[in-house]
This record gives structure tokens, sequence and C-alpha cells, in this order.
């Protein structure tokens, strides 16, 4: 409905604008001038966040903060981190804490590369569980600092969080050509968790009769990933394993600088937000040597999220027909602002 509602005039999207630290601004500039390009209308709410201005402010996330993204369409983020935070931090307080509170319960990652000399190409997506497993941060110390210290750190998985996840998985892979969906997890070791996400993964498929399944062990999937990643078309897999396998994911499809990932909410019971599967890199940052590629293509899903999907198309396919383009952050941005 939003669509309609647009080209009639009546609907500027309202998109939250996270630059953070290092080349975040830098990329998410470019975003923005491909958006402009495509004609949507939108307005940016900027907000100021991450490394800099915590040592600044001592501020992480205020509960305000979130209820302002909270009315948002969609936030677009760039990266968030500087050396002098330590570790933990923004991590748990600020990208953590969006994904929880916004209940961005699906992380999406897109990976598309030509036949090469490892593999056959690629074309899939790694949908990755993002508010449970060990990130949910269950666990804690005893007898902290002494030779006798024990730390544990459990992995949280609910029948609900898990179920709505494959779901998902399900629904995308019934929307797409080859209509196939792996399950990735170590059942064979992780017994009571992997026993669940198995369990699930059977139920929920006797709902999607055109989908074709599979399960690889995660250690193996590693293997698969580079040498026969042909075999993949949608993924499901848990928090922890999706982090590790999207970043190999990214190397063998195109690089950091063009791994881009939503973090969804299907229910759309608010915003979803998109950004970069890259750091703030501050080795490169101001030297406008940062890739905006991947910022732009999140700029591309999330007008697809938004349902803006010829905008969308418009979007990824300058990105992806943008090799000969080269240049600095900003030069690239706008070649590609004037092809979309
Ligand atoms: P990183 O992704 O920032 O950088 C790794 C390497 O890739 C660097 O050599 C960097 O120059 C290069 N690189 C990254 N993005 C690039 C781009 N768009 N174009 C060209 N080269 C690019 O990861 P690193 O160094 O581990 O972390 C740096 C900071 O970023 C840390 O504070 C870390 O916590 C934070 N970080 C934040 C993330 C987020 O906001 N979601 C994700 C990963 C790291
Ligand atoms: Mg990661």
């Amino acid at each position: 409905m939003l669509p309609l509602l647009r080209e009639r005039g009546l609907v500027t999207y309202r998109i939250g604008v996270i630059g953070g630290d290092g080349i975040g601004p830098e990329v998410i500039a470019e975003a923005l001038k491909v958006v402009d390009a495509t004609g949507i209308a939108y307005e940016p709410v900027t907000y100021d966040l991450g490394g800099t201005r915590y040592l600044a402010t001592g501020e992480v996330l205020s509960d305000e903060t979130i209820e302002g993204l909270r009315s948002m369409d969609a936030i677009l983020l760039g990266a968030i981190g500087t050396p002098d935070v330590p570790p933990g931090v923004l991590e748990r307080g600020l990208l953590l804490r969006l994904r929880f509170e916004l209940d961005l319960f699906v992380n999406l990652r897109p990976f598309l590369a030509p036949a090469g000399p490892l593999n056959d190409g690629v074309d899939m997506i790694v949908i990755r569980e993002n508010t449970e497993g060990t990130y949910l941060g269950e666990g804690g110390f005893l007898r902290k600092g002494t030779p006798q210290e024990v730390a544990t750190q459990g992995s949280l998985n609910t029948r609900f969080g898990v179920e709505r996840c494959i779901r998902y998985a399900f629904e995308l892979a019934e929307s797409r050509p080859r209509k196939h969906l792996t399950l990735v997890h170590k059942t064979n070791v992780l017994t009571f968790a992997g026993d669940l996400w198995q369990r699930t993964f059977d139920a929920v498929a006797t709902e999607f009769p055109s989908v074709t399944t599979g399960y690889d062990h995660v250690d193996a999937a590693c293997i698969h990933f580079v040498q026969r990643p042909e075999r993949y078309d949608v993924i499901v897999t848990d928090n922890l394993f999706g982090d590790i396998l999207t970043d190999l994911g990214g190397a063998i499809a195109g690089g950091i600088g063009r791994a881009a990932s939503g973090n969804l909410n299907p229910s759309r019971t608010g915003p979803s937000l998109f950004e970069p599967v890259h750091g703030s890199a501050p080795d490169i940052a101001g030297t406008g040597a940062a890739d905006p590629r991947a910022a732009i293509l999140c700029a591309g899903m999330l007008l697809e999220f938004l349902g803006e999907t010829k905008a969308a198309q418009r979007v990824a396919s300058a990105v992806n027909e943008s090799d000969d383009v080269l240049g600095s952050t900003a030069e690239i941005g706008s070649r590609i602002a004037e092809r979309v």
C-alpha cells in the first residue's frame, strides 16, 4: 500500500540515518546520493551515535533515541566502532540492543558472484537468527580474576524464536526460482539446541511442500562455501554460525566492500535496519579509499523492503554493473548515482 500512496504523492518515507564512526558516514553519504537519484520521496532523520559520540558524551544509546528510531519507516546504518572504546560497549550497548529492542529477528545477507577459479558462481542468501543463541548474553563469571576463574556463555534457543526465523527462510526460498533451503547447524554435537532447530525445521517444512530442503554441518558448510557454493540457494542458521558463515560468504563473493545486510523485522511491527557487513575501517577513514558499494546495496535492500521494487532493482543493477567504476568513495558514489 505504501508505494501506491507514494506514487500519489501522499507518503514520504522517514529514514533514520546512523552514519556512525570512521568510514560509516562517508559510505552512507554515497548511499543517500543514490537514493536521491531514484527520485523516491524520503526524509532523512539523522542520529549521531557511535564510539566518537560515546567518548565525547558517555552516552551509548538512550531510551529516547530508541523511541525515535522506532517511529522510522526504515533505518540505514554505516558502521559503529572506534579503537579507544573497550570491546563490548558498543556491540552490546548499541548494535545488539537495537536488534533486540526493535525485534530485528532476521539477519539477511545476499551473496552474488560470477563463476571463478574456485567455483561455479554464487547466488545465495543466508538467513541468520539475530536475537538469540550465544549472542543473547546469557552467562557470567565466578571467581573472576582468580586462578580458579570460571566463565560460562550459554546459547539460548526458544521454539518461538527459532520457528519464526525458519518460517521466514521458507517463505523466502519459496519465492526464489530454485526453492531450496538448507539448514546449517552442528546437530551432531550441539544435541539440545541442534535438536530443537532440526525438529522445528522439519515441522515448518511440511507447510512448504514446493521447497526442497537440505542439511549441512557448519564445518562442512565452510568447505562447500569455498568449493561448491552453487549447492546453496537459501541457508538458515543460528546467530553465531551465521556471523561466521556470512563473513566467509563476503570473502567468496565480491569482498567486504560489497557485502550488505538487512536486520529485518518481518512482522513489520517496526522499522528494519540495513547496514554494510564491514566495520568503521579506521585504517582508511578520511582517505577516500572506502568502497561505498556495500552501503549502496544496503540502500537498495531498504527500498526493496519498503516495497519500492523498481527503484531497488535500479540500485542493485547499477552496483552490480559498476566493475569499471574506479576512484574515491565520492566518485564511485556519484558514478553509480548517475547510472540509476
Ligand atoms: P573493518 O571491516 O572495519 O575493516 C577490516 C579491513 O577491511 C580493513 O583493512 C579495512 O580498511 C577494510 N575495509 C572495510 N570496509 C571497507 C570498505 N568499504 N572499502 C574498502 N576497505 C574496507 O573491520 P575491523 O578492522 O575488524 O574493525 C574496525 C572497527 O569497526 C572496530 O571498532 C569494530 O568493532 C568495528 N566493526 C563494526 C561493525 C558494525 O558496525 N556492524 C562490524 C565490524 C566491525
Ligand atoms: Mg561479523
